[in-house]
């Protein structure tokens, strides 16, 4: 039924039984008497409850909506209003969830897009500093070792000096590069890779653990550039806020897929509010489907986790070559 007929016949229930009362047993006199103007009274309140309830029942499930509208994240899919009500309004909260469906699916699309856009631009930027600024910094300290070989013994010192600057910045502008690229992904894997970004993070202030499971499943590469991303973020956040003194990271394996965990004993996350690093944990989570938390750890500190989902592989018999199937007679 139309909700404006719902209401409607809610209020006019009310209000027949309100006149069937004064045409009936309740009487009104001039002037009202004291019991008539209580009943009266006990009547009206009696009326307001009544419809009260009634609307508040009719309209919960549009509260439940308006709730869900206010509170949906599209970087934490999967929450949706549960459809009641009649008509309308169990009309409605099907329609805003098939849009939520929608707008999470854009919403994935899209980052996967501009991830895999910012991902090969930081490779460009990292080929460029490796191969044109290594390149020439490189010649330049050859160069230089050269010239100190031929100066004279004054000059001599100095130019070992700049050779030393030269070969710090080499040194800084390879690390960048590598910051960019996690290059040891493509070339040792991720287990190397994770284990380079602990050594990385590590030192005197901070020690960083590392405990990866050797039995990991196969992942695609995709599924470890997001474990290492997120890895890269949760450390980067524990060395600049957490004000800890141990940190952990895990890759292991869970019940469906894996978990990676970054873990610190610092200050703990509180109520801060998300920014840009988070978020990003959470776009990059999305592209694989897996499930990310950022909590209070046991203990105190901080607790990032991530929950990746690995589909299982078929075996090899089980799989059906697509164009013979594609092609097979009709039974
Ligand atoms: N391990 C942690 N310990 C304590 N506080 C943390 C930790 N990780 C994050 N926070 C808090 O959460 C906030 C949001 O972190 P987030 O990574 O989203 O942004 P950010 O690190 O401030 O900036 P950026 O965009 O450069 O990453 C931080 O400003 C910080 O206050
Ligand atoms: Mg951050």
């Amino acid at each position: 039924m139309p909700l404006f007929w719902r209401i409607f016949l809610l209020n006019a229930v009310v209000l027949i039984v309100a006149t069937a009362l004064l045409l009936g047993p309740v009487t009104v006199s001039t002037p009202v008497l004291l019991t008539e103007a209580a009943v009266l009274t006990a009547g009206l309140a009696a009326m307001l409850v009544a419809n009260a309830l009634l609307l508040r029942v009719g309209l919960a499930p549009l509260q439940r909506l308006t709730r869900a509208m206010t509170t949906t994240d599209l970087l934490r899919p999967g929450h949706r209003p549960a459809v009641g009500g009649r008509g309308e309004i169990a009309e409605l909260i099907t329609t805003f969830n098939t849009m939520l469906d929608r707008l999470e699916d854009e919403r994935a699309t899209s980052s996967a897009r501009a991830l895999s856009a910012q991902e090969a631009e930081r490779r460009r930027v990292a080929r460029e500093l490796h191969d044109e600024v290594g390149q020439s910094l490189t010649a330049v300290l050859l160069q230089l070792k050269r010239t100190a070989d031929h100066a004279p013994p004054g000059l001599r010192e100095e130019l070992r000096q700049v050779q030393e600057t030269t070969r710090a910045s080499l040194e800084e502008i390879r690390r960048i590069a590598r910051r960019l690229r996690p290059g040891v992904l493509d070339e040792l894997g991720l287990a190397s890779a994770l284990k380079a970004l602990a050594t990385e993070f590590g030192g005197p202030g901070l020690s960083v653990q590392h405990c990866l499971d050797a039995d990991l499943p196969e992942l695609d590469r995709e599924t470890e550039l997001v474990l290492y991303r997120v890895a890269q973020e949760g450390l980067t956040n524990t060395a600049r806020h957490a004000r800890a003194r141990r940190a952990e990271l895990a890759l292991r394996r869970a019940p469906g897929g894996v978990e990676l965990r970054v873990r610190d004993d610092g200050r703990g996350i509180g109520v801060a509010q998300e920014g840009a690093g988070i978020r990003g944990m959470r776009e990059r989570a999305l592209l694989v489907g897996a499930r990310l938390t950022v909590d209070r750890a046991d203990g105190g500190g901080t607790e990032v986790r991530l929950a990746v989902p690995v589909p299982a592989r078929l075996p090899a018999h089980a799989l059906v070559p697509v164009r013979e199937s594609a092609h097979a007679p009709p039974p």
